[in-house]
């Protein structure tokens, strides 16, 4: 299987489509998961989602069942979610909150920190200690908690480094969660990744989010080692000395990029107006104009960071042809709903924005399933952010395959 990947990312003609395959092949979607998912560090969710200690919530990713709880020490963590007597699950619901975790077959109970509290009648030599919750790699950034299902996770800290200065300014620990949706699209992650990386599609798609958000190719792409344009140098130069950090930043293996990015000309938020739509602002940005602070960090997240609220996406593939896509409307956590926002305000561009991605993302699969779809060109100029993508991907997959395919030869 994995020299089939590799023969087909041999033949691949870079600023071109992926072929069929990428999109299709069960054995493409396992390697994905393998080589990409169960090895890369994973946006889970903002951590004021556990509002406090005890609360957690399960996580899906491929066959790992993941629990995020919240200690008595505040700490957040993240365990499988798979009891270590006969491996049952543990916790079943979506999210929740206990004193305790206790497994609903035999009921063996772990503290919060995953330690085994109470297990019944298991003998004398039994030792508790050498039965506690399996855990995963977990870090907490700025408000956004990342995990890691690998034994070894990759390098946390150069991500780290980089996006807490630029998230610190929006205060997320005093965050709440006003609105949250998940979505299946019927298209493979890689696709909802490629229409999220362009705006070639904004124009012909978007007219709620083309009121605020400006479809001008050097916003939504990148310059790789090209100039920035002198509008959006002044735009990063303002909120630089106003304490905000802005500049464009993409990391040198491609898979993060921060920038603040102004927004259309008069417009302060998403919404049908473009007037903010809190006003008790999440977050120390001091002024309307800012724009938004535009994040991604593959495989799984991206998020715009606005003066009065903030977004978070994540992206979690569930077969060749289906992705969950969830996001998250935080506000502050004192903002209150009717007085200081309303919801209906707050969520209805990016509702219809991510339905009609949606729509794009199932046609693009529909087509690409057909024998007739070859690799077409991407537009150099409108999709170099796809280009960026498909780079990343294609480089981390030969990268994870390479040893892989060396001890099957
Ligand atoms: S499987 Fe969990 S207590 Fe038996
Ligand atoms: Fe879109």
């Amino acid at each position: 299987m994995y020299n089939k990947i590799n023969d087909m990312l041999a033949r691949r003609q870079p600023g071109y489509s992926l072929e069929q395959g990428f999109y299709t092949d069960p054995d493409v979607f396992q390697a994905d998961l393998e080589m990409i998912h169960y090895r890369e560090w994973l946006f889970a969710i903002p951590a004021c989602e556990l509002e406090k200690p005890g609360s957690y919530v399960t996580h899906q990713i491929g066959a790992y069942g993941v629990i995020l709880v919240r200690g008595s020490d505040n700490q957040i963590r993240a365990f499988h979610n798979s009891c270590r007597h006969r491996g049952s699950v543990l916790c079943k619901s979506k999210k929740g909150n206990n004193p305790k975790l206790v497994c609903p077959y035999h009921q063996w109970t772990y503290e919060l920190d995953g330690s085994l509290l109470w297990a019944r009648d298991m003998g004398a030599d039994f030792d508790p200690k050498q039965h506690g919750l399996k855990p995963v790699h977990c870090r907490e950034l700025a408000g956004l908690v990342y995990i890691c299902l690998a034994d070894q996770a990759p390098d946390f800290d150069a991500f780290a480094d980089l996006a807490g200065p630029y998230l610190e300014p929006h205060d997320l620990a005093n965050a709440k969660v006003a609105h949250e949706s998940s979505i299946i699209e019927n298209g493979n992650w890689k696709l909802v990744w490629e229409n999220n990386r362009e705006c070639y599609h904004c124009g012909g798609n978007h007219p709620a989010l083309c009121r605020s958000f400006p479809d001008d190719p050097s916003v939504t792409g990148v310059e790789e080692g090209g100039e920035t344009p002198a509008h959006l140098q002044a735009h990063f130069d303002r909120c630089q000395v106003a304490g905000l950090p802005s500049q464009f930043h993409i990391s040198t293996d491609g898979q993060f990029r921060l920038a603040r990015m102004p927004l259309k000309e008069g417009a302060k938020s998403y919404t049908m107006d473009g007037k903010p739509a809190v006003s008790r602002w999440l977050g120390r940005v001091p002024f309307e104009d800012a724009g938004t602070l535009l994040k991604f960090h593959y495989p799984t997240t991206w998020n715009h960071f606005l003066p009065d609220h903030s977004l978070v996406f994540r992206v979690t593939p569930v077969s060749p042809t289906k992705t969950e896509v969830t996001t998250k409307w935080l506000v502050h956590k004192d903002a209150v709903e009717g007085r200081d926002y309303d919801l209906k305000r707050l969520t209805e561009v990016w509702e219809a924005t991510n339905d009609e991605d949606r729509r794009v993302v199932e046609d693009n699969q529909m087509g690409i399933n057909s024998p007739a779809y070859g690799p077409g060109p991407y537009s150099a100029l409108q999709e170099s952010g796809v280009i960026q993508f498909s780079n990343w991907y294609c480089e981390t997959m030969a990268r994870a395959l390479a040893p892989e395919t060396l001890a099957a030869e």
